[in-house]
């Protein structure tokens, strides 16, 4: 089993697929690594990409609010994304990106076992719960899967382009809160 540095050294250095060619920084993840909260968004952006950190940008900003909303702090939790590099002009990134690339994710799930994984956005939420899933219509609930709660959520971007759906994401986090209590309650 690598650790999470390993890993990471290990990911820095991937030319697996496309995206390599045209990024400047991996973003592998950060955080608390014993976090029993994992957000996971879809990819990094421009400032991600420049600065090699995830969600360091307006998104950002808006998802470390949405986090200290819920008494937590970002270093409390892990936060990382589907794919570790920048897919050009903030594109989807590709079935085989993704693919390709979750093990990278797979990993980082292993290694922090967290609890609950927010899924930032339909790309996450489709990626790591069902490739069906509809955002607009299953956000808010958890699936369980290999003892992890999953949550779908709308992405940070999202809620700063349509002020009216923030008030259903609260609704997801305070979820997300009740349920991380829960749990550690249950491991007393
Ligand atoms: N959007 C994402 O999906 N991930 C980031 O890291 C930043 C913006
Ligand atoms: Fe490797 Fe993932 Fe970057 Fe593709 S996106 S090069 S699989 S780290």
């Amino acid at each position: 089993m690598y650790t999470i540095e390993e890993l990471k050294k290990f990911c820095c250095k991937c030319k697996k697929c496309r995206l390599s060619i045209t990024r400047t920084n991996i973003v592998f993840g950060e955080g608390n690594i014993n976090a029993n909260i994992m957000f996971v968004g879809e990819g990094p952006g421009y400032n991600e990409d420049m600065q090699g950190r995830p969600f360091v940008g307006k998104a950002g900003h808006l998802l470390d609010k949405m986090i200290e909303a819920i008494n937590l702090k970002r270093s409390d939790v892990y936060i990382t994304n589907v794919v570790k590099c920048r897919p050009p002009e903030n594109r989807n990134p590709f079935d085989d990106e993704s693919k390709t690339c979750l093990d990278y994710l797979r990993w980082q799930v292993k290694l922090i076992q967290p609890k609950i994984i927010v899924c930032l956005g339909a790309v996450s939420a489709k990626n790591l719960i069902n490739k069906e899933l509809s955002i607009s219509k299953q956000r808010g609930q958890f699936v369980k899967k290999g003892g992890i709660y999953f949550m779908p959520t709308y992405h940070p971007s999202y809620l700063l382009r349509n002020e009216e759906a923030k008030k259903d994401a609260w609704d997801d986090f305070k979820k997300i809160s009740v349920k991380s209590s829960e749990l550690l309650n249950d491991n007393k």
